[in-house]
Order: structure tokens, then C-alpha cells, then sequence
């Protein structure tokens, strides 16, 4: 450190400041990082981090505006599809109008629970096929102005559909238990690993042993390329999130319709499951985790019992009269 005098430091200090990589103290951007650090708690820096740095950002600067892009190839447009043209694969069945998704919507709406107890019974690969074409498959195209796109029965950010479902198979009539890519195109699955165990679903979802007696697994993995070549700010992260709660919700509602019993968790170990997904984990990873099977109509796990008068009683329902916030 010979090379530094109280000159240089003074000079390296000032101009981080000046970016904003440092705070001087007793200032209210000081006082709002204390603050931040105590209500963020255990969750920062890491997710204030994501939260802040992508807030009040939203320019709707387009990747493909940026000059820069087509020189580190990034302006072409990836793939609408992604596909595993080597894999062996299934043809799912096609629905061909059975009324399986006639359930009333309120029902749907009202029946629809997580479960986490599971009859051993298989769930039938045309129910599934339904349900992967429902939630997953185009349901038209659309002209983006420089591309086609498709939609889904959900929104989707942008119409991007960066988000790819992969199957895992552990009880379903005429599937080899194993990990599959949804090839929506196809309406078809494209086998990626043999072989599935109930205990490695389970622990896959971190130790949730009731994921691994569903009957099969959908991981819903961001193809980031498809989100960042159209949109550069980094916001547009967040929106793949909430672009995964969409499709977790369809999922849900449609398992539903179908007689099934949905399970979905943010709680699941990222790398081993990639890695089983033939996922590299970089362009490629893992937001969310859904499950299905057919429901035990007793559950042996007991469901939360109806909120009692006492239960009410230590609850802090809502600020009492006269006080603030
Ligand atoms: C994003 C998300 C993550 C969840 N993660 C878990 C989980 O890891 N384990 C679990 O048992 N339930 C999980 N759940 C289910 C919730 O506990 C459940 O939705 C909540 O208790 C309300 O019950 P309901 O879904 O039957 O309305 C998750 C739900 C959502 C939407």
C-alpha cells in the first residue's frame, strides 16, 4: 500500500461516496441504511440488495436499442422453444375437447388447497398430459413486431415465456419414473435422466418428504436469454418471478379441475435440482417448485384447525382505537 497517501485515499473516498458505495455517517442516507438493516433483518443485504437495486428503474430500455448487444451476440433472437432434439421422447395423448376442465369455477376457486398427503394411486398420463398442455402449452401466436411470440392461459411479462416446465416422474401411468423437459411445441416429454426416488424428491424440496409421495413434480426453470435480449433493466428479474407465481397459480386451479391435489414450494435445493433438469444453473435455473397427485381424502398430516376465539385472542388483529399504524 506504499503507493497511497492520505492525498489518494481522500480522492478514492470522495468519488465512492459520490457513487453512492459508501455513506457518510450521520446523514439520513445513513439513517435510512440503519433502518433498512433493522426492518430487512435477517434478509438483508442480500435480498434488500435485489429489492433496491432494481427499484425505480424502470425504463423500458429495449437490449436490442443497445449497440453493444449485437457485438457480444446477444441481439438475435433465442430460441421460442427450448428443445432436446437428441432426447428420447413421449408424445402425450391430445385432449381432443374431453370436458375435463369443465369444473365450475367457483368450486375450483374455493376447493383448491395445498396438500401434502397423497393416495398411491398414479395419476394418468392423459390427465397430465391436460394439465401440461393447460398451463404450459401456446394457446396462440402473436406477431412482437420483430418476432413471433405465443401466449399462455396466464400472463406472461412481455410475452416472453422465459419460463420452461420440466417433469419429474414418480407415479404416472405409462411413465418411466425419471426427469423430462415439457416440450410444448410438441406436446411432448423429452426424457433428460432416468430415475426418480421419493426420498430424492423429498429431499430435493429440502427435506419436504410429502413432495416426494405427490405423483410427479414440475420445476419451472428462467431461460434468461429470452427475458434479458428484450428488456435490459435489471427489473425485468423480478418480473419472471412473477411470472412463475402466475403459472404456480394456473397450476394450481387446473390440478384442481382435474381432481388433483397441487402442492407448490420456493423451498428447494437450486443446484442438485438443476443439475438433475440438465439445467447449467447460469442461463438456465430453477424459480419455483409445483407437485401434484391425487389427494388423501383424510390426510394423515392433520390440516390447521379453524382459527378459535382463543386462537383469535393473541392475535394482534388490527391497531386498537386511538393508535397509529
Ligand atoms: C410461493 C409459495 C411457496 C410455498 N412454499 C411452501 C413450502 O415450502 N412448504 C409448504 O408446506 N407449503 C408451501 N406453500 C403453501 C402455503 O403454506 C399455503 O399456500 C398456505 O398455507 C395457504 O394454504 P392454501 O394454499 O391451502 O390456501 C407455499 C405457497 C406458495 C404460494
Amino acid at each position: 500500500m506504499d503507493h497511497l497517501t492520505a492525498g489518494t485515499v481522500e480522492e478514492a473516498v470522495a468519488a465512492l461516496a459520490e457513487a453512492g458505495a459508501l455513506v457518510r455517517e450521520d446523514t439520513p442516507r445513513a439513517a435510512r441504511d440503519e433502518e433498512i438493516e433493522r426492518r430487512w433483518g435477517a434478509w438483508a443485504p442480500e435480498a434488500a440488495f435485489l429489492h433496491y437495486a432494481s427499484q425505480d428503474i424502470y425504463d423500458d430500455s429495449d437490449a436490442e436499442t443497445d449497440p453493444d448487444a449485437s457485438v457480444r451476440g446477444e441481439a438475435l433472437e433465442p430460441v421460442l422453444f427450448t428443445e432436446y432434439p437428441h432426447a428420447a421422447r413421449v408424445l402425450l395423448p391430445r385432449a381432443g375437447g374431453r370436458p375435463e376442465l369443465d369444473t365450475p369455477y367457483g368450486h375450483v376457486l374455493y376447493e383448491r388447497r395445498t396438500h401434502r398427503d397423497f393416495t398411491d394411486e398414479p395419476v394418468s398420463v392423459e390427465t397430465l398430459a391436460t394439465l401440461l398442455a393447460t398451463c404450459f402449452g401456446p394457446v396462440d401466436f402473436i406477431d412482437s413486431g420483430r418476432s413471433a411470440l405465443y401466449r399462455r392461459t396466464s400472463p406472461q411479462g412481455g410475452a416472453r415465456q422465459e419460463l420452461d416446465a420440466y417433469l419429474g416422474v414418480l407415479n404416472v401411468s405409462g411413465l418411466a419414473a425419471g426427469w423430462y423437459h415439457y416440450n410444448g411445441l410438441q406436446h411432448s416429454l423429452e426424457l433428460l435422466a432416468e430415475g426418480l426416488t421419493r426420498e430424492e424428491a423429498g429431499a430435493l424440496c429440502a427435506g419436504q418428504e410429502w413432495a416426494g409421495e405427490a405423483a410427479f413434480l414440475v420445476v419451472l426453470a428462467a431461460r434468461l436469454e429470452r427475458m434479458s435480449c428484450k428488456y435490459a433493466t435489471p427489473r425485468a428479474y423480478r418480473v419472471s418471478l412473477l411470472n412463475a407465481g402466475h403459472l404456480g397459480q394456473t397450476f394450481a386451479l387446473t390440478a384442481t379441475a382435474l381432481g388433483l391435489g397441487p402442492f407448490q414450494t420456493g423451498a428447494f435445493c437450486d443446484t442438485p435440482l438443476a443439475e438433475r433438469c440438465a439445467l447449467d444453473n447460469i442461463g438456465q435455473t430453477p424459480l419455483y417448485v409445483l407437485a401434484a397427485g391425487h389427494p388423501r381424502p383424510h390426510p394423515r398430516r392433520a390440516a390447521p384447525p379453524r382459527a378459535t376465539v382463543a386462537a383469535f385472542a393473541s392475535t394482534r388483529i388490527g391497531p386498537g382505537p386511538g393508535t397509529a399504524g
